[in-house]
């Protein structure tokens, strides 16, 4: 019987459960005869590149596994086959397509089917060479949660769990010397991360992209967490927070490819605006970066990234391509590529966990409506 063989790949930014959900792939696929699995290394540039640069992966190699952070196949979130980075004669960079080529490999390599795990962008590349006529099946990972058609993305509460970590860790030095600490975190354009960090740390004023701030509405809290000069107060900013009427901070990445602006700075920008609005208490910025992206998944991650690898393996057998696997409670779930790049997952200002934070007393600085 002739072996029929799966290729994965991680793409995007990193993120706790990678190798979780290659586990969960693996062991699936161990399950029937007639299935191999390799792994592309570094998204899909294992197979854009000669010579090719592809692994065998077998239960021995996913051993374990579960536990690493990272992803063991490396990834990147530069380039791909749409838009393969090439440099030009004068020095400068181009981007090629180089999808239909990386096909016709692929069918030379014997891949009957991919599996993508990644995030909006390399989901969006799923869709395309979908349409394409590749069978390709997604699984969705971010740490940003942004990803609408699942109730949830592996590896963000992981990312929560290090945000609160690290609130509560701010607090008793913050509390010590009568400090404002604003903590800046992850999300791109969703303040899922902020918002939930912001509940479960007790933090006293919660600034995400989804309600540009007004900054005297943010003093007015921060005074209000001081008696005199005595007092401390948690300010929680998401890195795509922006002012009423302001736009985001971030930087032009000099990397060769990378189609983001990197986002970050927003938390120096406020400590400057609160200076300004005439806080006098010293304020602290610390920018929490990568941490929140790195080190073991927590156990609800584990569960969630095996839960789609296992799904994702399921899929790839009965030949339903073209899908992305979803976290719907209490089920996993297979969605359209389609539906499922359609629309990103951002936080509802008038929803329930924004009601809560406010029943709590949280601090979104808000202005008042005109
Ligand atoms: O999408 C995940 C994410 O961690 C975002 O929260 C963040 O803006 C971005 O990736 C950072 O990307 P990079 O690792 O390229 O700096």
């Amino acid at each position: 019987m002739s072996l029929k063989r799966v290729m994965v790949l991680t793409g995007g930014g990193d993120c706790p459960g990678l190798n979780a959900v290659i586990r969960g792939i693996v062991k699936r696929a161990s399950q029937e005869k007639d299935w191999e699995v390799i792994g592309c290394i570094e998204s899909f540039n294992g197979v854009l590149r000669e010579p090719t640069e592809v692994v065998e992966l077998t239960e021995k190699t996913v051993d374990g596994l579960q536990i690493q952070g990272g992803t063991i196949l490396g990834t990147t979130n530069k380039g791909g086959p749409f838009a393969w980075p090439v440099r030009q004669h004068d020095g400068t960079w181009t981007t090629v397509d180089r999808s239909d080529e990386m096909i016709r490999k692929l069918q030379y390599m014997g891949v009957d089917a991919v599996i993508n795990i990644g995030g909006d962008g390399s989901q969006r590349i799923s869709l395309g060479l979908a349409q394409k006529g590749l069978n390709i099946v997604g699984v969705p990972k971010t740490i940003d949660n942004d990803l609408s058609s699942t109730d949830y993305t592996f590896g963000f509460q992981t990312a929560v769990q290090i945000c609160t970590e690290a609130i509560d860790k701010l607090v008793t030095t913050a509390a010590s010397h009568n400090r404002v600490f604003i903590m800046e975190v992850m999300g791109r354009d969703a303040g899922w991360i902020a918002l939930h960090s912001a509940i479960a740390g007790g933090a006293d004023i919660c600034i995400i992209p989804e309600i540009p701030y007004d900054v005297n509405k943010i003093k007015e809290k921060v005074e209000q967490r001081y008696n005199k000069r005595r007092g401390y107060c948690i300010i929680v900013v998401a890195e795509g927070a922006k002012p009423k009427g302001g736009s985001t901070v971030g930087t032009e990445s000099s990397e060769v490819g990378y189609q983001h602006v990197r986002l970050g700075g927003i938390g120096h920008q406020l400590a400057a605006e609160l200076k300004a609005a005439g806080v006098e208490h010293d304020i602290r910025c610390t920018i929490l970066g990568h941490l929140q992206r790195g080190g073991t998944p927590i156990a609800f991650d584990r569960i969630l990234a095996s839960q789609f690898g296992v799904r994702a393996m399921e899929e790839v057998i009965s030949g339903n391509y073209g899908q992305m696997v979803a976290y719907r409670h209490p089920d996993i779930v297979a969605v359209p590529l389609e539906e499922a790049v359609r629309a990103q997952n951002l936080v509802d200002p008038n929803g329930s966990l924004v009601h809560t934070a406010k029943g709590l007393g949280i601090e979104f600085g808000q202005s008042d409506p005109c």
